[in-house]
């Protein structure tokens, strides 16, 4: 019997968690081909000894060229990290559908689409790791990130429908639910909130301020380093018996393990209490301030 292909596909790796992920399988020993879709932002990767590859998931061609190129070199793609994504800010009046179909074309379709690409590979080969980047934002939501959690949130149903229909052919598949990393993916998410006036003009002043604080180095926050997903999703590779999830980081497990027990009212307070609602508290304190 023939070993099965260990080769890896880690979508996004310009920077952040994509990065580090194909920094630290490599490190484990897996062939690593690292993708992104301006394949110049890898050029220390490709330094590193790492095939580097565009991959844009909002593309098919890009995708099904990925893929065979790795197919054409393993003979399959035997461990793939769905990773690449971004967070589009806005409240659910003033989004535009445009943009709403954006975010799901890359977050969600985009993940689906590469992931029916590698399957049939695996399934033949009788192995294959999938490891999904979610969020602890698949599990519940904030003002303003409705359609970026709801995009989470799809990933939650497409892999826990998907970790069952592919046991039984040698691939499982993981769900990795980090909190706040810090990465560019705060810059993203913060200039897509907008500017300008309307109802929702101070929140979204308030959601740029809030959400960046949220990410900022100091003391004052939680958020953590790429590096630390990225051990996770090497642990999720690597394990014979992968978890369908793992939570990442302190504020993901609390904040988790709040939303399975706290009442949707109770809930709906713990938000006010620390992220901005239009007309809440934090807005009111802000203007009495002034
Ligand atoms: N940072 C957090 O707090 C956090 C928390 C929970 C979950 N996550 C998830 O973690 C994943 C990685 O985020 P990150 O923190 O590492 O942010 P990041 O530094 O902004 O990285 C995002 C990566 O996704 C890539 N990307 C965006 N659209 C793409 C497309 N159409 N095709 C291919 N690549 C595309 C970006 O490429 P470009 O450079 O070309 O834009 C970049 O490489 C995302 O799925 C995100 O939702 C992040």
């Amino acid at each position: 019997m023939t070993t099965p292909s260990t080769a890896a596909v880690v979508t996004g790796c310009s920077s952040g968690i994509g990065r580090a992920v194909a920094l630290r399988l490599a490190a484990a020993g897996y062939p690593v081909y690292a993708t992104a879709r301006r394949v110049d932002t890898l050029a220390d990767l490709a330094d590193a000894g790492l095939p580097t590859l565009p991959l844009d998931v909002d593309d098919e061609a890009s995708m099904v060229a990925a893929v065979d190129r790795v197919v054409a070199d393993h003979g399959a793609v035997g461990v793939l990290v769905n990773n690449a994504g971004f967070a589009l800010q806005g409240t659910v009046e003033e989004t535009s559908l445009d943009d709403v179909r954006r975010q799901f074309e890359t977050n969600v379709f985009g993940l689906v689409r590469l992931t029916q690409l590698v399957l049939p590979g695996m399934r033949d080969q009788g192995f294959g790791r999938v490891v999904n980047i979610g969020s602890m934002g698949g599990r519940f939501t904030f003002p303003g990130g409705g359609f970026y959690h709801a995009s989470k949130h799809a990933l939650e149903a497409v892999s826990d429908a998907l970790r069952l229909e592919v046991e039984a052919f040698g691939v499982r598949v993981s769900l990795v639910q980090p909190g706040p990393v810090r990465s560019a993916f705060a810059d993203t998410a913060v200039r897509s909130i907008g500017e300008g006036d309307g109802p929702y003009a101070q929140f979204r002043r308030d959601l740029a301020r809030r959400y960046s604080a949220a990410y900022e180095r100091g003391a004052t926050t939680w958020a953590i380093s790429p590096d630390e997903v990225a051990k996770v999703v090497v642990e999720a590779v690597h394990s014979r018996r992968p978890r369908p999830r793992y939570a990442v980081g302190v504020v993901a497990r609390s904040l988790l393990a709040a939303r399975r027990v706290a009442p949707d009212r109770v809930w709906d307070g713990l938000v006010r209490a620390q992220w901005p609602t239009p007309g809440g508290r934090q807005s009111r304190r802000r203007s009495s301030a002034a």
